[in-house]
C-alpha cells in the first residue's frame, strides 16, 4: 500500500511538470510550478511564469528575469541576436522617415479580386489598392510564421535600396475574443488554456520580430479588447474576460517593447469612447494599461477608428452623432490626449481612415458591420494636421468582411443583418468581393 501510495505520488510529479514553453506559476495559476528537463520556469510578469529554454533549475521557485530584454532572448529560437538598436526608441514620430512595407497577403487578395473585376476602368483602380499599405492582421498563431517572412522580405529591400521599412500589424488574438459581440470570435477561449494560448502566440510574433532588429514594426493591439472593458462589463463575456484581457494585454505590451515594436493600444472611436460618460474611465483603463507594460516609450500611444466608419474631420456632425460633443476622430482624440497626459501617458495616436471616404451613411452610430456604401478614405499619411496624430493609416484591409450575415453561422451577429449593412456577407475575415468594388467606386478622394 505504501509502495504504491509512493508510486503514484512519483508519477503524478512527473506527469505535472510544465512543458517547454508551458505555463508554471502566475496569479491564479494552480498547475505545476516545475518545468520539463532543460527548461526554467521565468516569472514573466505576476499573472504568468513561463518554462522557457535553459538550464533546468533543480528547484522550483520560479526565476526572475529583471530586465525585458532577458527575458526576449531567452525566448528566443536561438537562431536569431539579441536585439540591440531597439533599447531607446527614436525620438518622435516612428512612421517618418520609413517606407511602409505593403502587405503580400493583402496584395494577393488585391490582385484577385482586380481579376474578378470586368469593367477596365474599375479594374485598373481596384488593383492601385494593393500600393497602399494596410496592416496585416495576425488574427491566429497559424499566420505568424507569415510575419517572419514579410520582416524577411522587408529586412531585403531595406538592404539593397536603402529605404528603411516598417512593417505594420494588428495583434488580434485575445482569448475569448470580440467578447460583446459574436462575428469576430477568435480561436483561443480562457476556459480551455486560452491565456497561455495567448502567450505562446505572442512569444512566437517577439521570435520573429527579433530576428529582424533592423526593421521598424509597428503594431495596433488588440481592437476592442479595452474599449470593451470600459463599457461592456455588463456582458458576461467581457466581466469573465476581464482579468484575461489585462493580463494578455499587459503581456503584449512587455514583449513587444522589448523588442522595440511602436504600440497603438486600440481605443475604440468617436461614437464608442468618446462619450462623456466614458471618456474618462477610458482614460483611466489606458493610464493604467500603459504602466503595467512598464510606461514603456514604445507604448506609443493609442489608435482610433480601427475597421470603423467614422471621419477624421467630419464637415457637420452626422444626425447619429446625437449630440456628442466628440462627433469625429479629432474631437475624440483633442479631448482625449489631454487626459491621458495628465495621468502621466504622453500619447500619441494612429487613426483608421481605411473605409472612412462616404459619410452619413449609417443608422445608428454603433452600427460596424458592412456599412453599405462606404468608400476608401483618406490615405496612409503622416501629414495629419494634428499634432497628437502621428499617421492616418488604414488598419482594416478593406474588402475583408466584418461579419457573416448567415443568421445560421455560429458567428453570426444580428448587426450584421441590419439595414445598413450589405448582403450576403461572408464570414468575419474573408473577402467580401461586390462590397470591395463599392469601397473602390465611391473611395474618397477617389482612385
Ligand atoms: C475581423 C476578422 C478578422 C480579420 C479582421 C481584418 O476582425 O474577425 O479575422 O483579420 O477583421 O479583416
Amino acid at each position: 500500500m505504501f509502495k504504491y501510495a509512493a508510486l503514484l505520488a512519483f508519477v503524478s510529479v512527473v506527469t505535472a511538470q510544465s512543458q517547454l514553453y508551458g505555463q508554471c506559476g502566475g496569479i491564479g495559476w494552480t498547475g505545476s510550478t516545475t518545468c520539463v528537463a532543460g527548461a526554467t520556469c521565468t516569472v514573466l510578469n505576476d499573472y504568468y511564469s513561463q518554462c522557457l529554454p535553459g538550464a533546468a533549475s533543480s528547484s522550483s521557485t520560479p526565476t526572475t528575469v529583471s530586465s525585458s530584454h532577458s527575458t526576449t532572448t531567452a525566448s528566443s529560437t536561438g537562431t536569431s541576436s539579441a536585439p540591440t538598436s531597439t533599447a531607446t526608441p527614436a525620438a518622435g514620430n516612428p512612421f517618418e522617415g520609413y517606407t511602409i512595407y505593403l502587405s503580400p497577403y493583402y496584395a494577393n487578395e488585391i490582385a484577385l479580386a482586380a481579376g474578378n473585376i470586368t469593367d477596365s476602368t474599375l479594374k485598373a483602380k481596384a488593383a492601385s489598392i494593393a500600393n497602399i499599405p494596410t496592416f496585416t492582421w495576425l488574427d491566429t498563431v497559424a499566420k505568424v510564421p507569415d510575419l517572419g517572412t514579410y520582416l524577411a522580405d522587408a529586412d531585403s529591400i531595406q538592404k539593397s535600396t536603402g529605404q528603411k521599412q516598417l512593417v505594420q500589424i494588428v495583434v488580434y488574438d485575445l482569448p475569448d475574443r470580440d467578447c460583446a459581440a459574436k462575428a469576430s470570435n477568435g480561436e483561443f477561449s480562457i476556459a480551455d488554456n486560452g491565456q497561455a494560448n495567448y502567450f505562446n502566440y505572442m512569444d512566437q510574433i517577439v521570435a520573429q520580430i527579433q530576428k529582424y532588429p533592423d526593421v521598424r514594426v509597428v503594431a495596433v493591439i488588440e481592437p476592442d479588447s479595452l474599449a470593451n472593458l470600459v463599457t461592456n462589463l455588463n456582458v458576461q463575456k467581457c466581466a469573465n474576460a476581464e482579468t484575461t484581457y489585462k493580463a494578455c494585454v499587459t503581456y503584449a505590451l512587455k514583449q513587444l517593447s522589448s523588442v522595440g515594436v511602436y504600440q497603438y493600444m486600440d481605443a475604440g472611436h468617436a461614437g464608442w469612447l468618446g462619450w462623456p460618460a466614458n471618456i474618462s474611465p477610458a482614460a483611466t483603463l489606458f493610464t493604467q494599461m500603459y504602466q503595467a507594460g512598464g510606461s514603456s516609450p514604445f507604448i506609443r500611444g493609442l489608435a482610433t477608428n480601427v475597421a470603423n466608419y467614422n471621419a477624421l474631420t467630419a464637415a457637420s456632425p452626422d444626425p447619429i452623432t446625437q449630440g456628442n460633443p466628440n462627433y469625429d476622430e479629432s474631437h475624440y482624440i483633442n479631448a482625449l490626449a489631454p487626459m491621458l497626459a495628465s495621468s502621466g501617458f504622453p500619447a500619441q495616436f494612429i487613426v483608421d481612415q481605411g473605409r472612412s471616404g462616404v459619410q452619413n451613411i449609417r443608422q445608428q452610430w454603433g452600427d460596424w458591420c458592412n456599412i453599405k456604401g462606404a468608400g476608401f478614405g483618406t490615405r496612409p499619411t503622416t501629414n495629419t494636421g494634428n499634432s497628437y496624430i502621428d499617421s492616418i493609416v488604414w488598419v482594416k484591409p478593406g474588402g475583408e468582411c466584418d461579419g457573416t450575415s448567415n443568421s445560421s453561422s455560429p458567428r453570426y451577429d444580428s448587426t450584421c443583418s441590419l439595414s445598413d449593412a450589405d448582403q450576403p456577407a461572408p464570414e468575419a475575415g474573408t473577402w467580401f468581393q461586390e462590397y470591395f468594388q463599392t469601397l473602390v467606386s465611391k473611395a474618397s478622394p477617389s482612385l
